[in-house]
């Protein structure tokens, strides 16, 4: 089988790296790919939101099965597409992926079904008044929420009524993302430690993956503005197996569910973002595919073959495949370029390969291949330095040891990954 991944992180290096090893994929081609896939996949310059080219690139590569990392293409279409052109994919349709890229659809669902989320209202411009006497309702501090898809810089929260009232006009009336932000979420702040909970789904059966932790923040101890992700690892200790079964009764199965009675069955990865608070697990927010950093933790503990669990996804009979985990903990820490989650610097060579230890997985982020054939910063994340072990600390200790190897100019990243974790432990 010919398999195209559509991407170009950390999620999608990870992807292809473990779709490599199913002895069912024959070639492997990435869309449009960094300097780290282009050593295990062909890349193909396309963009991701480029649907038409996408498509008449795989009937051209005669691709057979084709896997969506991003959420754009997604909410493009791009899964109805090749559906239309008879190429398989694993990845939710435009009309499921709404989960993700509208939240106030995400919201007003999770009510619908009592999926439980955060007290909300939703708001067009021409309702900032309203928004903004909704907000005077709520206790603070207050989350506010543009609607569409904001690269991840759309959740503004806000620790007085004055800064909320500022935040609800730069989203409405500023247009500060632009389309993404003509209407918007106001919510109730929520108390807690947050659980990614990505899970598998074929539109009926919907199975959890392991849990993952991710750390959002820029600087150690939870501290500065909030970036894609600065690292992880799985399994979270705080993803007990009881709060896991709490999450599938109470959140993956009516999500799944409901979308299938509402005639969008959602397939692919239906990723929970959860607050763990006093009350139980509840919805941050849907994500529509793999998280990126948590997925450079969670495939390299999965036993199973990635490419079988896919093609249920998406041609039904999840319900008949057993998935296994490996034993132990993976951990990555993300290598970013100066100036992130801001302006970035790009174009600096990567060094010290040769000193990384050879049990730790560098997994590319934002590279590319310069003239001389070498990975140069390409990218806000940079790299995903990620090693598994049976011992958690031993795990981290491996992971910051490829990371001491490893250099470029202004690199950042956090020296506290998974403390969290070893302090619960
Ligand atoms: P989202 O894109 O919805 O996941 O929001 C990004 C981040 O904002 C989340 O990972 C949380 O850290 C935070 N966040 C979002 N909604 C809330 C909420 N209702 N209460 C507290 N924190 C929130
Ligand atoms: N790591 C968070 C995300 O992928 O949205």
């Amino acid at each position: 089988m010919k398999v195209l991944i559509v991407g170009s992180g950390g999620r999608e290096h990870a992807l292809a790296w473990k779709l490599k090893q199913s002895p069912r994929v024959q070639a492997l081609y990435c869309a449009p790919g960094n300097a780290g896939t282009a050593e295990i996949a062909v890349n193909v310059a396309i963009s991701v939101e480029d649907i038409t080219a996408l498509v008449a690139f795989c009937k051209e590569a005669d691709i057979g099965f084709v896997v969506v990392g991003p959420e754009l293409p997604l909410t493009l279409g791009l899964v109805d597409e090749l559906a239309a052109a008879g190429i398989p994919a694993f990845g939710p349709s435009k009309e499921a992926a709404r989960l993700e890229g509208s939240k106030a659809f995400a919201k007003d669902f999770m009510k619908r079904y009592g999926i439980p989320t955060a007290t909300y209202g939703v708001f067009n411009n021409g309702q900032r008044a309203e928004a903004k006497a909704f907000a005077k309702e709520l206790p603070g501090p207050w989350v506010v929420k543009a609607d569409g898809l904001a690269a991840g810089k759309g959740v503004l929260i806000c620790q007085s009524q004055a800064e909320t009232e500022k935040a609800i006009d730069y989203i409405l009336e500023e247009q500060a993302f632009g389309g993404a932000g003509a209407s918007l979420v106001v919510e109730e702040y929520l108390e807690g430690q947050e659980l990614s909970l990505m899970a598998f789904s074929d539109g009926r059966t919907v199975v959890p993956m392991l849990t993952a932790q991710d750390h959002k923040r820029i600087f150690d101890g939870d501290q500065g503005p909030n970036t894609g992700g600065m690292g992880a690892y799985a399994p979270a200790p705080i993803g007990t197996a009881a709060l896991v079964a709490q999450a599938q009764k109470e959140i993956l199965e009516p999500t799944v569910a409901a979308m299938a009675a509402e005639g969008r069955p959602f397939k692919g990865v239906l990723y929970a973002g959860l607050m763990l608070t006093e009350k139980g697990p509840m919805v941050l927010e849907y994500n529509a595919r793999f998280g990126d950093p948590e997925t450079e933790v969670v495939l390299p503990m999965l036993d199973s073959d990635l490419f079988d669990i896919m093609e249920a996804c998406s041609a039904g009979g999840l319900a008949r495949m057993t998935i296994r985990w490996k034993e132990g903990s993976c951990v990555t820490v993300v290598m970013a370029a100066a100036g992130y989650p801001g302006d970035i610097r790009k174009g600096d060579v990567i060094s010290g390969w040769q000193q990384v230890p050879a049990d730790v997985t560098v997994f590319h982020c934002g590279t590319t291949r310069n003239q001389q054939g070498q990975a140069e910063t390409a990218g806000g994340r940079v790299l995903s330095v990620t090693a598994g072990n049976a011992d958690l600390q031993q795990a981290v200790d491996l992971a910051y040891q490829g990371v001491a190897a490893l250099h470029f100019e202004g690199c950042q990243f956090r020296r506290d990954i998974a403390q969290k974790a070893l302090r619960q432990r």
